[in-house]
């Protein structure tokens, strides 16, 4: 009787199934765990949820080659300091909000979803709003009432959604809080709201662009 070589016994592929399956499935639950603990809101990248009290901006970073989240100076989000328990209220609002309105069937949240119209992981960041102080109000404003509005130069409009003013503001703080996620630099090069706090009036003695000042007092 000739015996097969090892290599070619059905036990030792059977052994082998075994082991790849058995190893395969360690390392999965392994990866969960290690990509839940990357996910969670309080983790290195994905900061609280109070980060919303904070002002949110970005720069460029040269060992890593794109534009990384800066978290700021205190600046409440509709000028009210929130608890972590009330913003993460707030901001799970808004992502209930996004899901119940289907958001996704036309916009791109951290690039799911469809591409009718713009990625909205850095909309809170976006200079289309013009003015740091102003985009809370006129985000809502837009949010509630979109169809007549015309945001960009996309020339797309967006339907009213019937979102009530407490569904808005909680979208809004869902954007805000979503912009503060270290995203690897997705989208890739967007170009953030001018939020540099004006320079001192008093002695201009030949203030460097750069130079930020005192935080204005507002
Ligand atoms: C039927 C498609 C559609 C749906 C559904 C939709 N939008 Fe929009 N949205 C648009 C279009 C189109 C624009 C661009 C409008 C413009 O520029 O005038 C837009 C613009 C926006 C902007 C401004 C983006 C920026 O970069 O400044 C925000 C914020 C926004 N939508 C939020 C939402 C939220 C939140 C929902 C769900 C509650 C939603 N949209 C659902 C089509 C949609």
């Amino acid at each position: 009787m000739t015996s097969a070589p090892w290599w070619a016994s059905e036990s030792y592929w059977r052994k082998t199934a075994i082991w790849v399956t058995g190893i395969s499935f360690v390392i999965l639950i392994l990866l969960t765990f290690d990509s839940v603990s990357q996910i969670t809101a309080g983790s290195k990248r994905v900061p609280a949820y109070s980060v919303i009290n904070q002002r949110i901006d970005y720069k460029f970073d040269e060992k890593r080659n794109f534009q990384v989240p800066v978290i700021g100076q205190e600046e409440p989000l509709f000028g009210k300091k929130l608890t972590e328990q009330e913003a993460e209220a707030l901001v799970s609002l808004g992502k209930k909000t996004t899901q119940a309105k289907n958001c996704m069937d036309c916009h791109t949240l951290l690039g799911n979803g469809s591409y009718y119209a713009p990625d909205l992981t850095k909309a809170w960041l976006d200079p289309a709003w013009g003015s740091k102080e102003a985009r809370e109000q006129l985000m809502v404003d837009f949010l509630m009432d979109p169809s007549d509005k015309l945001h960009n130069a996309l020339g797309r409009r967006m339907p009213n959604l019937g979102i009530t003013r407490e569904e808005a503001r909680g979208v809004v703080a869902f954007l805000k809080w979503m912009s503060s996620i270290d995203t690897n630099g997705f989208p890739y090069n967007f170009k953030p709201i001018d939020q540099s706090d004006p320079a001192p009036a008093a002695p201009a003695t030949a203030a460097a662009p750069e130079a930020t000042g005192t935080p204005a007092q507002n």
